[in-house]
């Protein structure tokens, strides 16, 4: 295997291209991140990687999938595409890593407009990976999708078709531990991680998540900054309950404190403190009234001024971010970053604030 591994694509929120980037060239040797690489959004991918320790990537919090890269190549819409597909992956050298008793599994993704669907894709790729093995080994090889020894990778992206080996295990690295109560809303635990990463906060300070849910922006600021010291507020009760749980589960119970409370009143509920970081992910008002929504949105930037150090900062995910930005210019916060991601179909917006 070692001889066709040169490359690694990494999968991870399209947005937060440069975060996963940044991480794991903190932990290469070798080897140099490339951004959305073929064009494709989410994707980061490690050229010439020579020495590297797999255990390292796959703690990486800001990554979803780690892929050996095979290779890659431009297909078309139509059904012959997949006839392409096939000749293409069976001039691979699967034999340097499959035996004939090597049980082979084959996941697949697509996405954009074809006539064809990734199970089409997965079927004509595991085709060619047994067609090269018997025609090597004259044995074929087992196929097991549910225990397999080695998975195949193949996605299609718009125009452009991808093949490797999928090492990230048996699930997606975003599926944390912790996670026992599973909030409605609740966000992906990369796009958390992230968050508190361009919060810009640091280890031994305050941080408050004031519209907590289940916790995971405390837990992955917990993780990530071993000294720093975390308040997590819900108003519904059942959800300091559930966060409470994952807390523990991640075995972070002694920096977080939880508690039941309004963020459209800080400064009652936080009455005194002095937060360096305010980072949330407040409710997008799906199931909200707009002036219900408009009025949360303005009294927690509001109410969050008489809770910050100065220049302490809020940072949010919304998909509010007229909104947002129209109530932090009126309040005379200043915007330190602004950025778009795409998650669960929707665009949302990562905000930071800085207190005036
Ligand atoms: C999008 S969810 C947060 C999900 C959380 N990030 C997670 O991963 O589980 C928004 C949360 O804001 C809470 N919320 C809504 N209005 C609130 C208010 N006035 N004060 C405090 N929390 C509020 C909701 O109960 C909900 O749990």
């Amino acid at each position: 295997m070692r001889k066709l591994i040169k490359d690694i694509l990494i999968t991870t929120i399209p947005g937060l291209e440069d975060v996963a980037a940044e991480d794991i060239q903190g932990i290469l040797k070798y080897g140099k991140c490339l951004l959305s690489p073929y064009g494709l959004r989410g994707r980061v991918l490690i050229r010439d990687v020579k020495e590297f320790d797999l255990s390292k990537i796959l703690n990486v919090k800001s990554i979803e999938r780690v892929i050996f890269l095979l290779g890659t190549t431009r297909v078309g819409k139509d059904k012959n595409s997949l006839r392409n597909i096939y000749e293409y992956c069976k001039e691979i050298a699967f034999e340097e890593f499959v035996t004939p008793h090597t049980r082979i599994g084959v996941v697949s993704q697509r996405e954009g407009e074809h006539e064809y669907t990734s199970l089409d894709i997965a079927k004509v790729v595991g085709q060619a990976v047994i067609d090269r093995i018997i025609e090597v080994y004259g044995i074929r090889p087992p196929v097991d999708l549910e225990y397999p020894d080695i998975t195949i990778y193949a996605e299609v992206i718009g125009d452009v078709f991808i093949i490797g080996i999928d090492r990230t295990g048996p699930k997606p690295l975003h599926d944390r531990e912790y996670r026992r109560f599973l909030h409605p809303s609740s966000l992906r635990p990369t796009i958390a991680y992230s968050l508190v990463k361009l919060s810009g906060a640091k280890n031994g300070e305050l941080i408050l998540d004031p519209m907590c849910g289940g916790g995971t922006i405390l837990i992955e600021a917990a993780l990530q900054l071993p000294r720093a010291k975390l308040y997590g507020m819900d108003i519904n009760p059942n959800f300091v309950k559930g966060a409470f749980m994952n807390v523990k589960a991640a075995g972070v119970s002694d920096r977080v404190i939880l508690k039941v409370g309004d963020a459209r009143n800080l400064d009652r509920e936080f009455h005194g403190f002095e937060f360096d970081r305010i980072i949330t992910d407040p409710p997008y008002g799906i199931r909200m009234r707009p002036r219900g929504l408009k009025r949360l949105y303005e009294r927690f930037l509001q109410s969050s001024l008489n809770i910050l150090k100065d220049d302490g900062t809020l940072t949010l995910i919304t998909i509010q971010s007229k909104l947002t930005l129209r109530l932090a210019k009126k309040l005379g916060y200043e915007v330190l970053h602004k950025r778009t991601i795409y998650q669960g179909g929707l665009y949302s917006h990562i905000i930071v604030l800085r207190k005036p």
